[in-house]
């Protein structure tokens, strides 16, 4: 039997396909030259299944989530899902992907970028430093909440309803996860809620206070309204170490972050579930930035974002810490050089695709090599 480690590579929608690609040839170099013991594959999910399968999610997929490794997913969503016939939507989206593997601990790191530092609207003293997790409950609460629905009402109106929801073990199991991550870095987690108005909330607080009381007392704990939340991020973000969050504030607030690193584009992710019986864990990773149609198929697309979610595989669930520094380092080089997509754009910068970007990593891997 093979111990090589088995990566799905999933394009999705929109500009999905297109920073896919460009992952995909940087984990294969790194596979040729590092001799890793990693398996590629590619699955057809979504929009593009539909047409050739007549499945959003064909069995071949199916099977390929369970088994695999690691998922590499690039984005969905847009004018081809949208079209879509209702019963191929409710088969083939992401949150059900999230609900079905359980993945419950989505992991996005939010890092300053020195050499990005003129894309963003921030600061550069706001910026210089920072370096954060955000950790977002990604398998519950309001995304998944029920009731849910669009209901008509007697008198002629409608009514739209999503119930916020969080069970106490849904709350300790992220939160533990968060603690342990801080334990691996600056040991400090700031948890966010809106206990202040929400039962939910006020739950949220309640577990997380008394599981660190229990078992993390050597983390420093604070708890923090979503609303402040907002502003501190881009008052003082260096004040974070790990963030933890719920499913909507996570989502939110992650946007805002991205401001941090110059762009969205920027953002890699990682999406966990719960350790099997056999030791494994669910991951998919994926870039935050969504499938982007209004420059879908035109080759600008930024594929930083992808490259970087395959460097949090390859230290997380791939076993290669090594590779993934060196690709991380990879991806500053190539920066270095000035080369910028459209979304990270700078005066004196010189303007690449996507195709180009991920030349431009791997001439960096080779220069390193
Ligand atoms: C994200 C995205 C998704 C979310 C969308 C595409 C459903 O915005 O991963 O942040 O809301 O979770
Ligand atoms: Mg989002």
């Amino acid at each position: 039997m093979s111990n090589a480690k088995q990566v799905v590579f999933i394009g999705g929608e929109g500009i999905g396909p297109e920073v896919i690609a460009e992952t995909q040839r940087v984990l294969r170099w790194l596979v040729a030259e590092r001799r890793l013991g990693i398996e590629i594959r590619d699955a057809l999910y979504g929009a593009e299944a539909w047409r050739r399968t007549g499945k959003t999610v064909p069995d071949e997929t199916a099977a390929a989530l369970r088994s695999s490794d690691a998922i590499l997913f690039g984005a969905t969503g847009g004018p081809d899902y949208d079209a879509l016939p209702p019963e191929a939507k409710r088969q083939g989206n992401l949150l059900r992907i999230r609900k079905s593997l359980d993945l419950f601990a989505n992991l996005r790191p939010i890092v300053a970028i020195p050499a990005l530092a003129e894309a963003s609207s921030l600061r550069n003293r706001v910026l210089e430093g920072v370096d954060f997790v955000i950790l977002r409950e990604l398998s519950s609460g309001l995304y998944f909440g029920e009731p849910r629905g669009i209901e008509s009402l007697p008198n002629g109106e409608r009514r739209g309803v999503n119930t916020h929801v969080y069970t106490s073990g849904e709350i300790r199991r992220v939160a533990r996860f968060g603690f342990e991550l801080a334990r691996s870095r600056r040991r400090r987690l700031c948890s966010v809620d809106k206990a202040n108005v929400m039962e939910a909330g006020r739950l949220w607080r309640e577990e997380v206070q008394a599981l660190h009381d229990a078992e993390f007392a050597d983390v420093e704990l604070s708890h923090m309204l979503v609303d402040n939340c907002a502003m501190q991020l881009i008052r003082a973000p260096r004040q974070f170490d790990v963030l933890l969050t719920d499913n909507m504030f996570g989502d939110i607030l992650s946007d805002a972050a991205a401001m941090i690193t110059g762009s969205l584009g920027m953002l890699p992710s990682a999406s966990l579930g719960p350790v099997g019986a056999d030791g494994r864990r669910p991951a998919l990773y994926e870039p935050v930035h969504g499938s982007a149609p209004d420059i879908a198929g035109q080759g600008i697309a930024n594929p930083l974002g992808a490259i970087l979610s395959l460097a949090l595989a390859l230290r997380l669930t791939l076993g290669e810490p090594g590779a993934a520094d060196r690709l991380e380092r990879a991806v500053s080089s190539a920066l270095a050089t000035g080369v910028r997509t459209r979304d990270i754009m700078q005066e004196g910068a010189t303007p690449v695709g996507t195709r180009d970007m991920g030349d431009a990593v791997l001439r960096a891997l080779e220069r390193a090599a």
